[in-house]
């Protein structure tokens, strides 16, 4: 359609990264990619609302491109960058001929009308993908691989313990030194570990199986927060972290929990790797209401994320963590369940601090927590 009103042979929707522009949907060209030291729209993007090259011939940048002197030949080019809702430009709807044209000012309007439709189109694709099955698993498990070695620990801990304390009593029966009243204890002090390693167990397949084909249902919020706390609080011990929690209320909400633990589980783990080789290591929970909605914060000791970090980290893949650590996947999944869940995830800067937000609509008031 955009060949189409701007009367050119050729258009594209192209999606740029750092090295390369790939052709999403193309009209007129065969090449299906091209680096971007060469790319007109590695150009347009940087362009708030069109870039128009009439003559790449009488353009110095372009004169001497492959892409001018090469087929396709181009000569004249016009982009619109596709900007996301976010704020990020991720490539561009163009069109391109190979002799020089001028585009008329309903032409150039035309063209951004189409690129918002692009935009519009890309980002409701997006929102499906993103709260697959699949990639919502991905994420999960990504948490998981962070606090496995943590959680195999907390369990061989106490089983170390258990296995120890019943050679003790099995040697003083054999020789004859086991009284009654500290056989009894001891059984009671065996019993409580073994349902404390149930309880991680049961914890943690509660929080592996999928869920998100659940209907929601009424639960704590409270709650929530001291199961998912089972699960990272031997990874909070190993980085050194301290937990702080501040309770307002409790409050009932209509949610799919372990979803929920999702979410908070990985604003805990984003804090703890920001804020592990500090000097200062404290997360705080907050859990308070305004009106019908009831917010938990996860505050971090870290002074605040940079703007460009604040731009694009709610974007799908995006990370700063080493190849191979992070998926890139945490905060934009978790934002995507808390939406499906009436709320919002928001990141703002609390007394000085890096914060984020967790809001749900409040299905239910508790009484006042001790
Ligand atoms: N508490 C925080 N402090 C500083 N930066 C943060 C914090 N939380 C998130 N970020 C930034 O946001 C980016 C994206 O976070 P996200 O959870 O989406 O992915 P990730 O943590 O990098 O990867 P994964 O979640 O798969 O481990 C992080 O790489 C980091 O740069
Ligand atoms: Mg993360």
């Amino acid at each position: 359609m955009a060949a189409h009103v701007c009367n050119t042979p050729m258009a594209l929707v192209s999606l740029v990264d750092e090295k390369r522009q790939w052709f999403k949907s193309k009209k007129g060209l065969d090449a299906s990619e091209t680096s971007r030291d060469i790319s007109f729209c590695g150009h347009a993007i940087h362009d708030e609302e069109i870039f128009i090259v009439e003559d790449a011939l009488k353009d110095e940048r372009f004169c001497d491109n492959p892409l001018v002197c090469n087929v396709p030949n181009v000569r004249f080019y016009a982009g619109v960058p596709l900007w996301l809702t976010n704020g990020c430009a991720i490539g561009t709807l163009c069109v391109i001929d190979h002799v020089p044209r001028l585009l008329t000012q309903a032409q150039i309007e035309t063209l951004k009308f189409l690129a918002s439709q692009v935009v519009r189109h890309l980002e409701s694709r997006w929102k499906n993908l993103l709260l697959s099955d699949q990639l919502i698993y991905t994420s999960k498990l990504a948490v998981l691989g962070e606090m496995t070695a943590c959680v195999a620990h907390e369990i061989n801990t106490p089983l170390g313990i258990l296995s120890a304390k019943i050679e003790v009593l099995t040697h003083k029966q054999k020789i004859g030194v086991l009284k009654e009243a500290l056989l009894l204890q001891e059984l009671e002090k065996m019993h409580k570990t073994t349902e404390r390693i149930a309880e991680i167990i049961k914890g943690l397949a509660r929080f592996s199986r999928g869920s998100h084909r659940d209907g929601l249902v009424r639960y704590s919020l409270q709650q929530i927060v001291f199961e998912t706390l089972e699960l990272c609080e031997n990874k909070l011990k190993k980085e050194k972290v301290d937990l702080s929690l501040e309770f307002e209320r409790d409050c009932i909400v209509d949610c799919r929990p372990v979803e929920i633990s999702q979410i908070l589980l990985n604003l805990i783990m984003n804090a703890v790797y920001a804020v592990k080789n500090h000097e200062q290591r404290w997360i705080t929970l907050r859990l308070f209401l305004q009106a019908d909605q009831v917010h938990l914060q996860v505050v971090d000791s870290g002074s605040g994320i940079s703007e460009t970090v604040v731009n694009q980290m709610m974007t799908p893949f995006f990370t700063t963590k080493p190849v191979g650590v992070g998926t890139g996947l945490g905060l934009s999944i978790s934002r995507g369940l808390a939406e499906e869940h009436g709320g919002r995830l928001s990141y703002e800067k609390w007394q000085g601090h890096t914060s984020f937000k967790l809001s749900l609509p409040v299905a239910q008031f508790q009484q006042k927590s001790a």
